[in-house]
């Protein structure tokens, strides 16, 4: 930061603090170390909370998910802050709709929950790059989660445009945040920058004043808890049912030796990746250790409490071997991805009615559910019709290919071209190293193979001089957790066709946000010869040479359902692309690598009669219309199915995924 300006933020961090130091005389949430509890309003206190992210729920269901939650006896609510979800783009922020946290806030301190806000800047939550937005990765020299200038200087920008708006929400200043996480599981990341996080507290402080308790959250581990925490900021930890609670506890208290015991997040169930079977945990284990727990006096945040759903592009994914997350983030929860109460709700509520008064009155019903049935889905373009839609300014030429970020594209699909430099009658080595994440290789508009980052860069390809090599390259989600966080997408080396450089590029940033009315005007010029329009493609599908496509469909077919209700999307049939609702983008759906076939369609989305509803589909390998004896459908259903089997990856473990203690079988508290 230039001098100057360092002067003006300085000093507006000073106008800040005498701001926000007018607290409310009878207010205050604060920890009496010597008692090992928490105080409110001078009174000891307790929360059971849960864990719900407003960007996995659309703000149309917060309250009844809030709702949901008291009845369950809650007092608090616990949610991260999620960056990239406000600024998709540098200096473009959206707190719109389903972006609106401080609604959110305001509808939790409505339902009378108390907030753990977890502002990150990290968050690794499953979410794309932890929430840090992708445009970092275009900084060069940047260091993430680190004390460096020009990853803090970007973190500044934000937290100082950001956490005022948090302070009419602040406990003191009469709102429902009485606490406020510093990052997230620091020390499981290995910058172990004690700078970084002084820095982060400064920054929190200033911003929000003296009277908000700072604190962090690691797994129960020494060298986890010497790297992820600071004086000045509670120590608390997180870890799973199944485990020794007193033994847990005690990792804690090495670090902070008196105060409130905290598990910041308890897991009620766990997170699923495509290719993998679903992820659950008993009902049994978990009202166990809720019950040692609570019977220890400690606070705990359920996590999840209320999973949701990756919208859109929003998944993260893990690593060292690349495992994207599904679109589904339910979580195996006490409520389900859609917010219905499960068995597991009844009986934690159970738990929970021995420790804490459980409010009066009947638990909130499942919302309605309907089978809106079975759509035709018409085939309506490839992405070659539409690509001066899906890319209105044309390619950007460059002699290598350059990342999606460096295009200023941070989700979805890009398309990398160029020409075959000779003749190739005989197979050629096509190798792409860095292939992020799935590429399809088509040439003269005919797909001729997949490529994918964890096992396939190479294959051979065969064709004449001068014919188009187009290589269409999905972002699956940015790592969101470990050393991989780096991970730039689209293509990031050199391209090689036996050996030789490939040059000449033309790369294609392909736009899906508002496609449907471009596809919609195209679908009915085309309706007017689709006879002829069909026959010119089925010729391409016929030699296996498929190329990703666009398929419409409208709903309700039969009766209207007044007013629109929740349903799931079923797949089943489709092999991997991207679904869109009225022009919402639903989230990825992938049934035959499963283990989700369904999407969830919250009612919100759907419009009242008589207007038709639609649904898109951007098939990315095989629609079930490929051979002329079947037809393209989608079935709308009233339950979700997220737990379809698997051939399982043999490839790796998750048990780096976050701190398991050593010796403790995570396998025994499946279902
Ligand atoms: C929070 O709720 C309380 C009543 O419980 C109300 O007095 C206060 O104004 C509310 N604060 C905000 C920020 O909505
Ligand atoms: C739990 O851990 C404590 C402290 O390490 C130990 O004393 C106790 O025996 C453990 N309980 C069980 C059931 O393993
Ligand atoms: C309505 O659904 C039926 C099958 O349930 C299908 O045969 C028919 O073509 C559909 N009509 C429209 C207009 O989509
Ligand atoms: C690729 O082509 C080379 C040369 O023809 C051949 O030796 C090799 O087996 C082929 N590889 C694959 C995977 O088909
Ligand atoms: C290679 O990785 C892809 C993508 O994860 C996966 O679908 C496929 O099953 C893997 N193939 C093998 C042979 O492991
Ligand atoms: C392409 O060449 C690389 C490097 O020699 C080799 O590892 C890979 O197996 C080759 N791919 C094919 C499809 O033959
Ligand atoms: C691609 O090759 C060119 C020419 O050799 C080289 O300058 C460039 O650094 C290479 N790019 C990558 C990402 O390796
Ligand atoms: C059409 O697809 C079905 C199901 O995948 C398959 O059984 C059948 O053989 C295919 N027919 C042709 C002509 O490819
Ligand atoms: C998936 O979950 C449903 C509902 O809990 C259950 O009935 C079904 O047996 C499960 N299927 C698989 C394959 O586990």
């Amino acid at each position: 930061m230039g001098g100057l300006r360092s002067y003006v933020s300085k000093l507006l961090i000073c106008m800040a603090v005498l701001a926000v130091k007018q607290a409310l005389p009878d207010r205050s949430f604060t920890i009496d170390y010597d008692s090992n509890t928490f105080l409110k309003d001078g009174q000891p206190f307790r929360y059971v909370s849960g864990s719900f992210h407003y960007s996995r729920v659309p703000a149309f269901y917060w309250q009844d998910r809030l709702d949901k939650m008291k009845m369950a006896g809650l007092n608090a609510v616990q949610t991260y802050v999620i960056w990239n979800f406000h600024e998709l783009k540098p200096g473009e922020f959206n707190f719109d709709g389903d972006h609106d946290i401080l609604s959110f806030l305001k509808k939790a301190n409505d339902t009378g929950l108390a907030v753990i806000l977890r502002p990150g800047p990290y968050i690794c939550g499953e979410w794309d790059l932890g929430g840090l937005p992708a445009w970092l990765l275009n900084i060069p020299g940047i260091v993430l989660r680190s004390s460096n200038d020009l990853y803090m200087a970007h973190v500044t920008e934000w937290m100082n445009f950001f956490l005022p708006k948090l302070r009419p929400y602040l406990y003191v200043n009469g709102g429902p945040i009485i606490m406020v996480q510093v990052e997230n599981e620091y020390g499981s990341y290995q910058t172990c920058d004690h700078q970084y996080q002084r820095q982060l507290y400064h920054l929190f402080r200033a911003n929000l004043g003296p009277d908000v308790v700072l604190f962090t959250t690691d797994g129960p581990g020494d060298h986890l808890l010497q790297c992820g925490t600071l004086q000045d900021m509670y120590a608390t930890i997180d870890f799973g049912a199944g485990s020794n609670s007193t033994g847990m506890f005690q990792e804690m208290r090495k670090f902070e030796p008196k105060g409130p015991l905290v598990n910041s997040e308890y897991y009620t169930g766990w997170l699923d990746h495509w290719e993998h079977p679903h992820q659950t945990v008993k009902t049994a284990a978990v009202c166990t250790s809720l019950d040692q727990m609570l019977a220890l006096g400690a606070n705990v945040n359920m996590y999840m409490f209320e999973g949701g759903t990756n919208f859109g592009f929003w998944n993260g994914a893990n690593y060292p071997t690349f495992n994207p997350q599904p679109t589904s983030y339910d979580y195996d929860a006490p409520l389900t991805e859609a917010g219905d109460p499960t068995p597991k709700y009844m009986a934690i509520r159970n738990v929970i009615g021995k420790y804490l008064p459980l409010p009066a009155g009947p638990i909130p019903p499942p919302t309605k559910k309907y089978a809106y049935g079975v759509v035709d889905m018409e085939f309506t373009a490839t992405i070659y019709d539409v690509l001066d839609q899906l890319c209105p300014y044309g390619p950007i030429l460059t002699d290598y290919p350059i990342t999606m970020e460096a295009m200023q594209q941070y989700q979805g699909f890009m398309l990398y071209r160029t020409k075959l430099p000779q003749n190739y009658a005989t197979p050629a080595n096509l190798t792409i190293e860095g292939i992020r994440d799935r590429g399809y290789v088509i040439i003269d508009q005919v797909w001729v193979g997949t490529l994918n980052r964890v096992n396939a860069t190479s294959m051979n390809i065969t064709g004449s001089e001068g014919m188009t090599l187009d290589i269409f390259v999905e972002n699956q989600g940015h790592i969101n957790y470990g050393s991989g966080l780096y991970d730039p997408k689209g293509i990031i080396s050199n391209v090689t066709l036996d050996g030789a450089i490939l040059q000449k590029w033309s790369i294609y940033s392909l736009d899906l946000d508002n496609i449907l009315p471009k596809l919609q005007s195209l679908h009915r010029q085309r309706n007017r010869k689709m006879g002829n329009f069909i026959q010119e493609r089925a010729p391409h599908w016929r030699d296996g040479g498929y190329v990703p496509s666009f398929y419409l469909g409208s709903f309700p077919n039969l009766s209207a359902i007044d007013p629109p209700q929740d349903t799931f999307l079923k797949s089943s049939g489709w092999t991997k692309g991207q679904a869109f609702i009225n022009d919402f983008n639903l989230g990825r759906y992938w049934p035959r690598a499963g283990p989700q076939v369904t999407l969830f369609v919250p009612a919100n989305l759907l419009r009242p009669s008589p207007v038709q509803n639609t649904v898109l589909f951007l098939e990315l390998e095989r629609p079930p219309c490929f051979n002329q004896t079947e037809t393209c459908t989608v079935e709308f259903i009233d339950r979700p199915i997220i737990n379809s089997t698997v051939a399982a990856r043999p490839d790796e473990t998750f048990r780096d995924r976050k701190y398991i203690p050593e010796g403790h079988d995570f396998t025994d508290l499946r279902h």
